[in-house]
């Protein structure tokens, strides 16, 4: 392992009687992590850990998150400081090369972005055969696969350099892709990128096909910003695992955000929009709160609690100021929705079976308010997630196929189902 140093050594009997030492090491940050991989050779055993709540899937130099904390942070920087200071694309070239970029090293990054800001024809036909009713991500997902299609031949996934133009490719794309879905479900022709405008204020163009309001196009920048990585969630690791196979970088992308869409991951701020107009009035937050208790009904407090986090999410902090400060500044109507949400917020947090539990609001309570604002519909908004989250996925595909002791991705199992038993022909049935 690279940069850790062993701290302790375990020492584990077998049922055949044979005792092994597991090495047990300290990353940078984070808990010490044991390397359990001799289980199998030594001991023709293997690790049971469902939803790998204690599992390590890999090394990574990208983000760090402390659950009790609540803290995070994109190559050691605090994610607040990014916040505040950072452009997405500053973030986008730290997360994709390591470092903060300067002012020469910007400029280039957003050359390099726009020479690959085109939507190809396949894809626009692609995005074009869907229904307009059709839910956005499942275009999204079709769209991105269709790239793989375009560049499949062309990219050498063993060449660094290849891998680099991927990853602007993808970062680059992502809105425009975006954008035409938007345009397509909406019955409106396709707008064109343009490369006078900024990340955001272009796609928001794109979009809307008319000039927005700097304050909107900034506080997308900081939505972006504070979605754009997040470790080894279950879309990055659907992106991980997919790409360790040696698949097409696309196809993998599009397997990550298939693995978004769904309401306990990315999904969710569109289902805390549908929950909040559900609940329509503070009056009736007690009810929905005592059905995210009962066991007995599937509901749940949607843009509630998370695998990592312990504590509240530092990044709802923050949108949770930004939701205030936008909505003010626009006089936006949604202004009774976000004071529900507030309020839903409050009752939630001095209740005991959330404070037992430790459930507090994630990235995702607040973001559909300011989604909303900036006039995004509600079917779209995991797509936005999508955008922002697309550096996250290419950079840690790119940290993985870099990576010399890359193997497939390829967990064991209990079986748990019939034992051997004797083929019995069809008649005999
Ligand atoms: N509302 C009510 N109870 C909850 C909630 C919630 N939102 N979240 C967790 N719990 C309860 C569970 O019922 C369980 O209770 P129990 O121990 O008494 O049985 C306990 O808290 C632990 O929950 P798990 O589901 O085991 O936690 P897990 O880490 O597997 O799930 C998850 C995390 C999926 C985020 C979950 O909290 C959830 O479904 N939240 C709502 C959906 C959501 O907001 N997802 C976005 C996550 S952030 C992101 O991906 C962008």
């Amino acid at each position: 392992m690279t940069n850790q140093k062993q701290v302790n050594e375990l020492e584990l009997k077998g049922e055949n009687g044979k005792t092994i030492k597991l090495a047990v090491r300290q990353p940078v940050l984070g808990a010490p992590g044991m390397e359990i991989s001799p289980l199998f050779s030594e001991f023709g055993m293997v690790a049971y850990d469902p939803g790998f709540a204690s599992t390590a899937s890999c090394e990574s130099a990208i983000t760090y998150l402390d659950g009790a904390r609540g803290e995070l942070l994109f190559r050691g920087y605090p994610i607040a400081q990014l916040a505040e200071h950072c452009s997405f694309l500053e973030v986008c070239f730290l997360l994709l090369h390591g470092e903060l970029p300067n002012q020469a090293e910007l400029e280039a990054f957003k050359r390099d972005l726009g020479r690959e800001a085109v939507l190809e024809p396949s894809v626009r036909r692609v995005i074009e055969s869907f229904p307009v009713e059709s839910h956005p991500m499942a275009m999204l997902i079709s769209a991105v696969a269709a790239l793989a299609g375009v560049y499949h031949d062309s990219t050498d996934i063993h060449d660094p350099v290849a891998r680099t133009r991927f990853a602007n490719q993808a970062i680059a794309k992502m809105p425009i892709i975006a954008a035409a879905i938007h345009r397509h479900r909406t019955g409106q022709a396709i707008e064109s990128p343009r490369s006078d405008l900024s990340y955001t204020q272009n796609f928001l163009h794109m979009t809307f096909g008319s000039p927005v309001a700097d304050v909107s196009a900034q506080a997308l920048d900081l939505l972006f910003v504070l979605h754009a990585d997040h470790s080894q969630n279950a879309s990055t690791s659907t992106v991980r695992l997919a790409g360790s196979s040696g698949t097409d970088p696309y196809a993998a992308l599009a397997a990550g955000i298939a693995s978004l869409w769904g309401p306990a991951h990315g999904g969710a701020n569109e289902a805390v929009l549908r929950m909040l107009n559900e609940i329509g009035s503070a009056d009736r937050i007690e009810h929905f709160v005592a059905r995210a208790k009962d066991r007995n009904d599937p509901f749940r407090l949607m843009g509630f609690g998370h695998r990592v986090y312990k504590n509240y999410d530092p990044r709802a902090m923050i949108i949770r100021q930004m939701a205030h400060d936008l909505l003010q500044h626009l006089g936006s109507r949604d202004e009774p929705l976000f004071e529900l949400a507030m309020q839903l917020e409050s009752k939630a947090l001095e209740d005991e079976y959330f404070v037992s539990h430790k459930l507090y609001p994630n990235v995702d309570f607040y973001s559909g308010v300011i989604y909303r604002a900036l006039g995004i519909p509600v079917e779209m908004f995991t797509v936005m997630f999508a955008i922002a989250r697309t550096v996250g996925w290419v950079t840690h595909w790119q940290e993985m196929i870099a990576d010399p002791k890359l193997r497939i991705g390829r967990p064991r199992q209990l079986y748990i189902g019939a034992a051997r038993r004797e083929f019995v022909p069809l008649g005999q049935r």
